[in-house]
């Protein structure tokens, strides 16, 4: 299972990097702008700042709703660096751009996604992931890890390689349940990372342990 940060923060990437464990980052339009990123030129920058801190993929989401604007917007994005990863939003243009973008060989992120049947028409059009988003379906009383369960059984009834990127995680629960499920990603707040190495009795027992070894030397 690949981590990413869904994150446009620079001290939260590089952490989630020093420690080892990271595949890369997602972004958003919303994420861009809490770090106060905004401006094309700024956000641009940003996304080659992000790319230099980090060794995968790097989701630059597109602003356009029309596939023209998406194909000019995507391919300015993907010629910053290799590692971006042009998000699409889930609509007529997006899908007809993703396809597009498959076939001139650039990676490609379907996002907005909340039903299998969405997910179907990302993975026909050869879309790299596909982001549904459980934390927003769970928000509105909708099951959003029965979504990676279908698109999940969707996907390997018929051998799509489109990789399953669950996104909208807000919690640990949330990463574990989709690693059970068979996401072949998740992407998420640092917390969401960190929070997976607690234990109390990891706490305990390793206070044990040095205050044994202080014992006998
Ligand atoms: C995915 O790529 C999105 O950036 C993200 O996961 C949305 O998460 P949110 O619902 O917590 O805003």
């Amino acid at each position: 299972m690949k981590f990413f940060i869904d994150t446009a923060n620079l001290e939260q990437i590089k952490e989630a990097q020093d420690m080892g464990i990271l595949d890369g980052v997602t972004t958003n339009p919303s994420l861009m702008a809490k770090e106060g990123i905004t401006g094309t030129d700024n956000i641009m920058k940003h996304y080659v700042n992000i790319c230099n801190l980090v060794d995968g993929d790097v989701s630059a989401e597109v602003i356009s709703t029309d596939y023209e604007g998406m194909v000019r917007e995507g391919e300015a994005l993907a010629e910053l660096h290799e590692q971006i990863v042009v998000k699409l939003p889930m609509i007529k243009d997006g899908v007809k751009a993703c396809k597009y973008f498959y076939d001139k060989g650039i990676k490609t992120n379907m996002t907005l996604v909340f039903s299998a049947g969405q997910a179907l028409l990302a993975a026909k059009a050869g879309a790299t992931y596909v982001s549904p988003f459980i934390g927003r379906l769970d928000d509105i009383s909708t099951d959003g890890l029965n979504l990676i369960a279908e698109i999940r059984m969707i996907y390997d009834n018929y051998g799509f390689e489109t990789e399953i990127l669950a996104a909208s995680v807000r919690h640990t629960m949330h990463v574990i349940d989709c690693a059970k499920l068979g996401a072949d990603v998740m992407t998420g707040p640092l917390s969401s990372i960190t929070g997976l190495l607690n234990h109390p009795l990891t706490d305990i027992g390793l206070e044990k342990f040095l205050a044994d070894y202080k014992k006998g030397n």
